[in-house]
């Protein structure tokens, strides 16, 4: 049985309760974010307390918090109060050192862009400029800012509209979507961590369109639903395809191997759950 740590936030102080929320919600993406002054110098950091909440209209959120060290907005916060547009970027694995120099709380008005040695080429709708080698960049315009408090640490939710999205070629699959294969972008864990998306750390599962087309786990077989072989995720691939003839599994006698049986099976999953299904229905049926 999983044994819990259970916490109360209220009995942490700022710097102790940062690394749980960082570090339990995880992976998340990040947001490296430009955005200019009033005067038009640009302003460069990452947030990864982001993500996107709405498709129509396209809406994106992230979370530049009051900062602990000066009690004050951070830049990215105050140039859009001043200029009300930003572009996000996500960051690709060759930028992730470069990503983290932008991470200083540098003097407002210093460029991190230059000093991090970033090229810039200008972005279509919006004033701040679009960070070159990038593969997703998302002009957006301010739609509105939600505080969560004005003491340090406490986010500042920007919710951005989405005007223009700029996907590099490289990352499109034949349908011209972005496809997760190709992208090798980062994302922030607990403490100092980060992940890559590479194709190794992926796995397909297609969502069910309806009920029917899933199983309910009373109509799993009893030696899969006890299976010694099988893990608790790759049961759940079994679940999540109804076989076509899904009504006679319950009539149909129980292998005579069954770990022999699930270890073929397991072969072909997480992506080929009907196949595994059609071996197990034509093992059984044969008797073996
Ligand atoms: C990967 C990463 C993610 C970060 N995420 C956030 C965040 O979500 N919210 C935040 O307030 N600061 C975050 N920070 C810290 C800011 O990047 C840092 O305070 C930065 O100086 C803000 O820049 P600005 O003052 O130019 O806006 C993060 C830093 C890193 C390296």
């Amino acid at each position: 049985m999983t044994i819990y740590r259970s916490l109360n936030p209220a009995d942490f102080p700022l710097p102790e309760w940062h690394p749980y929320m960082i570090g339990s919600v995880v992976p998340r993406p990040i947001a490296w974010v430009t955005t200019v002054d009033q005067s038009g110098r640009p302003n460069l950091a990452p947030f990864s307390y982001f993500n996107v909440f709405s498709s129509k209209p396209p809406v994106a959120a992230f979370s530049p918090s009051t900062s602990a060290r000066t009690g004050k907005p951070k830049d990215t916060h105050q140039n859009l109060l001043e200029v009300p547009e930003c572009v996000i970027h996500l960051v690709p694995y060759a930028l992730a050192a470069r990503m983290n120099i932008t991470t200083g709380e540098y003097e407002r008005g210093i460029d991190e862009i230059e000093r991090a040695g970033l090229d810039t080429i200008p972005s279509e709708v919006v004033r701040p400029p679009r960070i070159v080698g990038t593969p997703v960049q998302m002009e957006a315009k301010l739609r509105q800012i939600i505080s969560l408090g004005d003491n340090p640490g406490a986010g500042q939710l920007i919710l951005v509209e989405i005007v223009r999205l700029h996907l590099a070629e490289h990352i499109l699959n034949d349908k011209g979507h972005p496809d997760p294969r190709k992208m090798d972008v980062i994302a922030r864990l607990g403490g100092f961590w980060y992940m890559r998306l590479v194709p190794e750390s992926l796995f397909w599962m297609k969502q069910p369109r309806n009920p029917a087309e899933v199983m309910a786990w009373h109509e799993l077989p009893r030696d899969i639903r006890e299976s010694k072989v099988l893990s608790a995720a790759e049961i759940g691939h079994l679940l999540a395809f109804r076989p076509p003839d899904a009504e006679r599994l319950a009539s149909l006698p129980e292998p005579s191997d069954p770990e022999a049986l699930h270890r073929k099976m397991q072969s072909l999953l997480p992506d080929k759950a009907e196949e595994a299904w059609r071996m197990y229905i034509e093992h059984v049926q044969s008797g073996i």
